[in-house]
């Protein structure tokens, strides 16, 4: 089959394109949208998201600031640090960036985000208000998946969509605005029987597990959209030459940086099978920034009254 490549990079573009036009006159009128990040402790990859998302805010011309308590941060000096930032009128946003030091309670802390700040969708105000479908701030990945959906002339409506992954950043909400849009949505678990028939229904299927390739052949309905949320990473050139036969690209990849990523889903199959799919890296992944960006400015808008009903 010759499937159509979602290009999750080419959508992100064309909506940071139209967030900087919204930037730019909200400016005009004299507010600057203003992202904070809590960045807490040392975890590698979360300062690399962090610093994607900091880059992004600039090149839309929002403003940003960085804060990154020590990995021994309590709780308390969590807490204190959101609420200064609730207090701050300049503040639009406020991103606590996950996963938390072990010693932090997360749950305490992102429920102490202001819920008209809260960029994540992740207060339960805001997710009280997904359920109800009347939602302004909603988590960014699910926002984001929606939007490939949508640019990528993708009917929703009316299908069966399936979701592989139950997390509350994805799965989980990402079901609520699937079936907003009129799909008719099952969402899946380690604990869900025949979990290859159940894929096999999808018009529209999601893979969100956090597992290199386990979505293969035998799960995906032939002329099925497939959407691959995973990212995880190939180290062995066996690897590589087994999900990327002949891709000299990946090889030299992994050779440099030691690693080529790869999502939930099995690339082989995928082409095979689907009629589009999001490929990794350039699929989903562009989107989540971009929904942060996307949601800051609603949530500047929203605190100013700017043109938006409740
Ligand atoms: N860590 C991984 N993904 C996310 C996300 O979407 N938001 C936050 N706050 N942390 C994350």
């Amino acid at each position: 089959m010759n499937a159509q490549i979602l290009n999750g990079t080419a959508i992100a573009a064309q909506i940071r394109q139209e967030l900087a036009r919204e930037t730019a006159a909200l400016a005009a009128a004299g507010t600057i949208p203003r992202l904070a990040v809590v960045l807490a402790g040392n975890n590698p990859a979360s300062a690399v998201y962090v610093r994607s998302k900091i880059k992004a805010c600039e090149e839309v011309g929002m403003a940003s600031e960085l804060h990154t308590p020590a990995e021994d941060v309590s709780t308390e000096a969590l807490l204190e640090l959101v609420q200064d930032l609730n207090r701050r009128p300049e503040v639009d946003g406020i991103l606590v960036q996950l996963p938390l030091p072990r010693q932090a309670a997360t749950r305490r802390v992102l429920d102490a985000v202001d819920p008209a700040k809260d960029v994540d969708g992740l207060h339960p105000v805001n997710l009280g208000k997904l359920i109800s479908g009347n939602h302004r701030l909603a988590p960014c990945t699910p926002l984001g998946i929606i939007q490939i959906l949508k640019r990528g002339g993708i009917e929703i409506a009316g299908k069966e969509a399936v979701v592989v992954g139950r997390s509350d950043l994805v799965g989980k909400p990402l079901g609520l605005l699937l079936l907003h849009e009129h799909a008719t949505v099952t969402i899946c678990h380690s604990r869900t029987r025949q979990l290859e028939a159940v894929c096999q229904r999808a018009d529209i299927l999601v893979a969100a597990i956090g597992q290199a390739a386990v979505i293969g052949e035998r799960h995906i309905k032939p002329g099925a959209v497939v959407i691959d949320v995973g990212t995880n990473r190939l180290t062995s050139a066996a690897e590589v030459e087994k999900y990327f036969p002949g891709d000299a690209q990946r090889l030299e990849q992994l050779e440099k940086r030691g690693a080529t990523p790869i999502g939930d889903v099995d690339p082989r199959a995928v082409r095979e099978r689907a009629s589009a799919f999001t490929p990794v890296p350039g699929g989903v992944g562009p989107l989540t920034v971009t929904m942060l960006l996307a949601n800051t400015l609603t949530a500047a808008r929203l605190r100013r009254g700017d043109g938006m009903t409740e």
